[in-house]
Order: structure tokens, then C-alpha cells, then sequence
């Protein structure tokens, strides 16, 4: 099936890396790069969930997706990866860095490794990952990454060490933009809101959370992976060739409005104090 959104062929003969591509958002980019011409190769750890993925996407779309193991916080390993990837497909245009997750937590139950485990994949992942690329091709040949981020410009109660991680990661981005720009690498982050994925399932709360995120969204809806891959590709394409740099926020209007988590109010609240003027006091 092609694109709805773009152009059929538009990454002909391109190659793309997409962590995290064998569940949810980072499916959904797999397949919009693949309908769009690009051999795209999906990554992350657990080899059944990938291997499903990389069969089915490939029924979808009609060509095939290659599946291939990796943890990003493994160094070694995402060198690994890219050298197969560059020795089987001879080049990475695209680089999308989803692979991701974290759990939620009030901070003052986090404990050193859950808060080091959250930093090593969202944060250290990422940069292993983009890393190895740019120094096997990107910065010889140029490309374009994306990162996937989250929320970040205001608080985030229960997920303190996923949101400093996707906040570093939205600072490299800009870093990395600048330091790589004249070779050829643009490099943005997409924050997404709240997106109806299937890694939603895995939070305790279920159900009655998500009817939750979905009142205080302006839009009063979950947003769709597919929302967040057309994103992707618009910057992938030459319509973003002059974007770099930049966190760019799919959220229905979430982040402008809304409370994430109801704080207690303390009984009783503290009174209202309505002050006369010092010359007018009694
Ligand atoms: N859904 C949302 O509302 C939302 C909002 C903001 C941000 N995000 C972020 O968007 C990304 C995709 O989320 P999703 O909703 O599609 O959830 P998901 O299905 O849980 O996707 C996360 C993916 O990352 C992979 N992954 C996790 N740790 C990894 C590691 N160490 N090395 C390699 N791959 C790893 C997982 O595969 P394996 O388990 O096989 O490794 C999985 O495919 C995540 O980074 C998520 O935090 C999601």
C-alpha cells in the first residue's frame, strides 16, 4: 500500500535505520519510509518482536524490511549494527533514533539504577547510536536523523528521568546540528504527546489513564503513530532540507494546556490573604 501523504518513490534507493521500529510508533515510521521507496531496517532487543515485525511490515508494504537485534545502550553492538547495515545496504540516509521506554514514578521512588537504566537507553542510546552513524557515513556522506523525544518544556510528574534524558537529547540535537551542519547532517527531535501506541498498554493504570490524557489534550484525542511517521517524513524529505536543530512538538495542543497529574491539595489549602494598602492599615 503507498503512502496517503507523499509521493510514491520519494527515498527511492535510500536506506534507513529505525530503532525501536518493530512495535508502535517506530513501526508506523518503518512503514511510511518503506511505502516511500526506502529499504529500511528495523532494530531492538528482543528478537521475536522484531522478526515479527520485519515479516509483517514487509507483507504490508510489499518490500522488504529487514530486522535486525540490537540494544542501544551496547556501544559495541550498535557498531555492530551499523557496519551489517552499511555492508548489506551500502549507505544509511536515514536515521531515526525511537527505541526508547521508562516506567512512571513519583522521583523519590526512583531508585539509582532505574533512574541510570531510563538514561543509558533515552538519553546515552541515542547518542550511541547517532554517533556510530555519523562517524561510519553521515558526516563522509550526509543524512538526516530524528529523535524521538517527549514533553519537555514543562514539568512531567512521574517520569523525571525519562524527561531530563529527552531534554538532554533535545540539547544534543541542537549541539549536533550546529557542529555537523556544513557535512551535510540535519538532525531534529519530534516530541510527541500523547500517541495511542501499543507501548501504551504496558502502563499499570491502563485503560482509565489513558481516558484521563485524553480529556486534558485540547483535541480531546490520542494522537496516532501515524501522525508522528508523517512527521518523520516530511523532515526526511526535501521539505524539511532547510530544518535543523529543532524539537518540533505532535501533541493535538497538549503541551500548552492542561495538568499531566492532579497535585493533592493540602486540607485545609492555605487562607487567601487580601492585603490593604501599608496607609490604609488599621
Ligand atoms: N506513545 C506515547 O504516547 C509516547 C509519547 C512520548 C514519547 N514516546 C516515545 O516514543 C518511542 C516509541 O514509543 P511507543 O509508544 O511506540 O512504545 P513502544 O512500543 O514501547 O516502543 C519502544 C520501542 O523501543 C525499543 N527499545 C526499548 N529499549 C531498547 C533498547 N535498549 N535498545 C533497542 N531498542 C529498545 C522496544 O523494543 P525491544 O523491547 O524489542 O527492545 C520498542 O520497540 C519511545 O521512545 C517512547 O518513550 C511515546
Amino acid at each position: 500500500m503507498n503512502s496517503t501523504i507523499f509521493r510514491d518513490g520519494l527515498f527511492d534507493g535510500q536506506v534507513a535505520v529505525v530503532s525501536g521500529g518493530g512495535t508502535g510508533i517506530g513501526a508506523a515510521i518503518a512503514r511510511e519510509l518503506a511505502r516511500l521507496g526506502c529499504t529500511v531496517v528495523i532494530a531492538s532487543r528482543k528478537r521475536d518482536v522484531i522478526e515479527r515485525a520485519a515479516a509483517g511490515l514487509t507483507a504490508q508494504v510489499g518490500r522488504e524490511v529487514f530486522g535486525d537485534v540490537c540494544d542501544i545502550r551496547d556501544r559495541d553492538g550498535v557498531r555492530a549494527l551499523v557496519d551489517r547495515t552499511l555492508e548489506r545496504h551500502g549507505r544509511i540516509d536515514h536515521l531515526v533514533n525511537n527505541g526508547g521506554g521508562q516506567f512512571f514514578a513519583p522521583a523519590e521512588t526512583i531508585t539509582p539504577n532505574g533512574f541510570d537504566a531510563v538514561v543509558s537507553t533515552n538519553l546515552t542510546g541515542t547518542w550511541n547510536l547517532t554517533r556510530a552513524a555519523a562517524d561510519a557515513w553521515m558526516l563522509a556522506n550526509g543524512g538526516t536523523v530524528t529523535n524521538i523525544t517527549m514533553l519537555t518544556k514543562r514539568a512531567f510528574p512521574g517520569m523525571a528521568h525519562s524527561h531530563a534524558a529527552r531534554a538532554g537529547v533535545e540539547a544534543l540535537t541542537r549541539t549536533l546540528s550546529v557542529e555537523w551542519a556544513a557535512r551535510g547532517v540535519r538532525i531534529n527531535s519530534i516530541a510527541p504527546g500523547y500517541i495511542a501506541s501499543s507501548g501504551i498498554q504496558r502502563y499499570p493504570q491502563g485503560l482509565d489513564l489513558i481516558r484521563t490524557m485524553q480529556k486534558v489534550v485540547p483535541m480531546k484525542r490520542l494522537g496516532t503513530c501515524d501522525e508522528v511517521a508523517w512527521m518523520v517524513a516530511f523532515l526526511h524529505s526535501p521539505a524539511g532540507a532547510y530544518i535543523t536543530g529543532q524539537t518540533l512538538t505532535v501533541d493535538g495542543g497538549k503541551e500548552l494546556w492542561g495538568d499531566y497529574w492532579p497535585i493533592p491539595d493540602p486540607d485545609p489549602l492555605p487562607p487567601i490573604e487580601v492585603p490593604v494598602e501599608p496607609w490604609d492599615e488599621p
